[in-house]
């Protein structure tokens, strides 16, 4: 018998999360492999494909309503004004359905809203044994080395069998505050997960009592409540402890992080990607790997990060919502929204932010940052430049240490560079300017108007030299002697004798003439 879908998922999530001491953000949001430790339970419920998905939420509630209203936007969202335990969490959760005509009546799951680490496939489980065998209520369990703080699952029976090893009934569950010393030795643990027949679930909210240490309504107490009203109470252990991992503060999210990490690189490893180093490799759970990507020490792959076969990634990059295609290689860079073509080549420290398209085979070199810029088939962008807003075509070169001045100081402009063009070292592109297909540009130019194709723009000032300038002004500098002896040399050596002029430089018509010379 295939189990039937649930009717619904109660995501309990209003609780402060004190623990976690925040000024800021409600323990739920707090994040981990690029989803709120929320984000990653609705969506293990949401894979479970039940009728209803309903979040209760309380402290930072704005917060997270908007957070899921961006998540999960039919989630349901029912607000717990105060927080008087996970019992009445579920109930007023329960209740607010119940108002609108939907109180549901097959199976009801409950998890908690800080159990990032929980599958989809331990909820199938748990639902699967809990329709099979009939019971009122399910809980999930789990056998863990230190229980200090959970809730102990109580059994009824001192039959032979160990707890958890099957068949001896469930009686309830003991909150650790509550628990006498003999139950605190218990080691089988509530995961706070449950499956509930939704029929008799709220009669049992409706018997709960805040009789207890903490002053609540606990959950755990409606086990109590079913088995008394005499229907059948079981527990399912998960497979693996660490998958029910409560977070309630930061060292618990960090182990967390790590854990939930390791499952991840140890999936894209099994499905044939090559991690060089996993203990210093994240990847986030949206991230998408091809088989035979290669991801090198100290990387961190974010959001919708995919890296397609034979790409190399790192050492030591920061990829977020980024492509690079097949074959391509990323070595220390930071890429935001950028897409890498196939083949193309990117770092050693380069800053490609959101718009930047690299085509085939093209380059951005070290120190080079690139911004909404789309870099044509083989084109390259070698070292130490800045281009924003621009579309390069194919083939062309960058000179080192050319910037695109996008900006005016109010608005930004685009640069179009056209084909296999030339532009040389350190020029300046001021924006909005085109430089036509085929055209040069002189080093150290600033280019402020249009190149027509093919032509070479030249747009800096002219050298000149004043000879024996340093002899006459800084006479006994190490300058001036190294000068002296270099002169002497050749005039040993019986060179041309046209090297010191009188005068502090050339005159006017001495540079026009050596610019006409030059125009030639
Ligand atoms: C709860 C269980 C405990 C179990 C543990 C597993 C109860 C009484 N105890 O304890 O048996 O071992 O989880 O992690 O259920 N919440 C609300 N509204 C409330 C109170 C809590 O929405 O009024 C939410 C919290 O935001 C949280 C979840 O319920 O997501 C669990 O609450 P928490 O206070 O962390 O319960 P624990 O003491 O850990
Ligand atoms: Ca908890």
């Amino acid at each position: 018998m295939s189990p039937v879908r649930p009717a619904a998922v109660v995501v309990l999530a209003a609780g402060e999360g004190t623990r976690m001491r925040s000024a800021t953000t409600p323990k739920v949001l707090h994040a981990l492999a690029g989803r709120s430790l929320v984000g990653h339970v609705v969506g293990a419920a949401r894979r479970l494909d039940p009728e209803q998905l309903v979040v209760v939420v309380g402290h930072g509630r704005d917060q997270v309503t908007a957070h899921l209203g961006e998540l999960d936007p039919d989630a349901l969202t029912v607000v717990q004004e105060q927080q008087n335990g996970t019992g009445h969490a579920v109930r007023v959760a329960v209740d607010a359905l119940a108002d609108q005509g939907r109180e549901p009546s097959g199976t009801v799951i409950v998890v908690c809203g800080d159990t990032p680490l929980l599958t989809t496939e331990t909820l199938g489980a748990l639902v699967e044994t809990h329709q099979q065998e009939g019971n009122a209520v399910t809980v999930l369990s789990a056998h863990v080395p230190d229980p200090t703080g959970y809730g102990r699952i109580v059994r009824i029976a001192d039959d032979a069998r160990r707890p958890g090893e099957g068949g001896a009934a469930v009686a309830g569950i003991v909150e650790h505050k509550d628990a006498t010393e003999a139950q605190r030795a218990i080691t089988e643990i509530n995961s706070g997960v449950y499956a509930f027949d939704g029929k008799l679930l709220r009669a049992a909210l409706a018997g709960l009592t805040t009789d207890n240490s903490q002053g609540e309504e606990y959950l755990t107490d409606t086990l109590t409540v079913l088995r008394e009203a005499g229907h059948r109470v079981g527990a399912v252990a998960a497979a693996d402890h660490r998958e029910i991992l409560g977070i309630n503060d930061r060292v618990q999210l960090a182990e967390a992080r790590r854990l939930l990490n390791q499952r991840i690189v140890e999936g894209w490893m099994r499905a044939g990607v090559t991690v060089v180093d996993p203990a210093t490799t994240w990847i986030d759970v949206d991230a998408v790997l091809e088989a035979d990507a290669a991801v090198l020490p100290n990387t961190q792959l974010h959001g919708r990060t995919v890296v397609q076969a034979g790409a190399e990634v790192g050492p030591n990059c920061t990829l977020r919502d980024t492509r690079v295609e097949e074959g391509a290689h990323v070595l220390n860079a930071t890429c935001e929204g950028a897409v890498v073509g196939p083949g193309a080549t990117v770092g050693p420290y380069t800053y490609l932010r959101p718009g930047t398209v690299l085509a085939a085979k093209a380059k951005a070199g070290g120190f080079v940052e690139m911004k909404n810029a789309q870099v044509g088939e083989g084109s390259k962008v070698p070292h130490l430049s800045y281009v924003g807003d621009a579309t390069i075509g194919v083939g062309a070169n960058i000179g080192a240490a050319t910037i695109f001045v996008n900006y005016d100081g109010v608005a930004k402009h685009h640069t179009v560079v056209g084909d296999h063009v030339r532009v040389g070292s350190d020029s300046m592109l001021v924006a909005p300017v085109t430089v036509g297909d085929g055209a040069y540009t002189a080093a150290g130019s600033v280019i402020t108007e249009d190149v027509p194709p093919g032509a070479m723009a030249v747009a800096r000032g002219r050298q000149r030299n004043i000879d024996g300038w340093v002899v006459r002004r800084r006479a006994g500098s190490p300058a001036a002697e190294a000068a002296q002896r270099s002169t002497a040399q050749r005039d040993a050596a019986g060179g041309v004798q046209d090297g010191v002029q009188d005068t502090a430089g050339p005159t006017a018509g001495q540079v026009e003439a050596s610019n006409k010379e030059m125009d030639q």
